[in-house]
């Protein structure tokens, strides 16, 4: 377990304008540069902005002009379910390549607000690990008083639905892993609420996914309602990590001193710290 890389992610949703990102991810990058946590390994601790669609360009810009060795990624919070032509208001993942590392993919606001199905999720995912970007894929239930169990099962269809439409689309479930596939259970009910869920649901949830896809080291994160104060207890230590491999924050990345703290955390886990 303790082996799997811990990923952070911001996700910046559409909370700010692209002056606003750039100045966030500077504070951000320099709060890194003063703790010295750029030299945390990468291949333990990976942390990612992810801002607007207009944020990205100049987001990824800073970090690469100004602090290129913050060891920052980027990723972005959705790409088309089509590739590049003609395709009016789209970001086709091979264009985001330029740009980001990582994509966002199936986060429940986007199911909600964009009838996203399974299907159309699973066109992404094989567009972004086509495109040699690192799938992160959002699962969600909407069962605020659910038997864990219930929970798992939904969770696990879920999964299964978007790898099956993925695998439809000419790109199966390992070439996903290979370009970097992560899982954001993300409870619909625990995003934004300030009602995260309770580790053992999180920890389940990883397990039956881990279970249910054959993946054993499937990179399970966690998001919704995620503060500074319990990132720790999310992750664990270096010397006991929890089935949770990374956090997927949404409100408590908008303001540097609490993402930076989550990411301390973060590092103490991958024994960075
Ligand atoms: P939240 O959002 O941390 O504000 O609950 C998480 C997310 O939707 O990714």
């Amino acid at each position: 377990m303790s082996a799997r890389q811990i990923t952070i992610i911001a996700n910046w949703k559409a909370n700010l304008p692209p002056s606003d990102e750039v100045d966030l991810a500077r504070r951000i990058a320099e709060g890194l540069r003063s703790e010295g946590r750029h030299t945390v390994d990468p291949s333990r601790l990976r942390v990612l902005l992810a801002p607007s669609t207009l944020g990205l360009v100049p987001v990824a810009s800073l970090i690469r002009r100004e602090f290129p060795t913050s060891g920052l990624q980027i990723a972005a919070q959705d790409v088309s379910a089509g590739g590049p032509g003609a395709f009016t208001g789209e970001s086709p993942a091979d264009h985001l390549v330029a740009i980001a590392s990582a994509v966002i993919v199936g986060h429940s606001e986007r199911r909600r607000d964009h009838h996203e199905s399974a299907e159309v999720v699973g066109r992404k995912l094989a567009r972004v690990a086509r495109a040699g970007l690192a799938p992160v894929l959002c699962l969600g239930d909407d069962l605020p008083n659910a038997e864990t169990e219930v929970r798992v099962s939904l969770v696990q269809s879920q999964c299964a639905q978007a790898l099956d439409a993925a695998a439809q689309h000419g790109c199966a479930p390992r070439e996903l892993l290979a370009a970097g596939l992560a899982i954001a259970y993300e409870p619909i009910w625990a995003i934004g609420t300030g009602r995260p869920a309770s580790l053992a649901i999180g920890e389940a949830i990883a397990r039956g996914l881990r279970a249910s896809t054959g993946m054993v080291d499937l990179a399970v994160l966690y998001g919704g309602s995620v503060e500074a104060a319990a990132a720790a207890s999310w992750l664990g230590t270096s010397a006991g990590r929890t089935e949770i491999d990374g956090l997927l924050v949404g409100g408590a990345s908008l303001e540097e001193g609490h993402f930076l703290a989550i990411v301390r955390a973060a590092a103490r886990a991958a024994g960075g710290a």
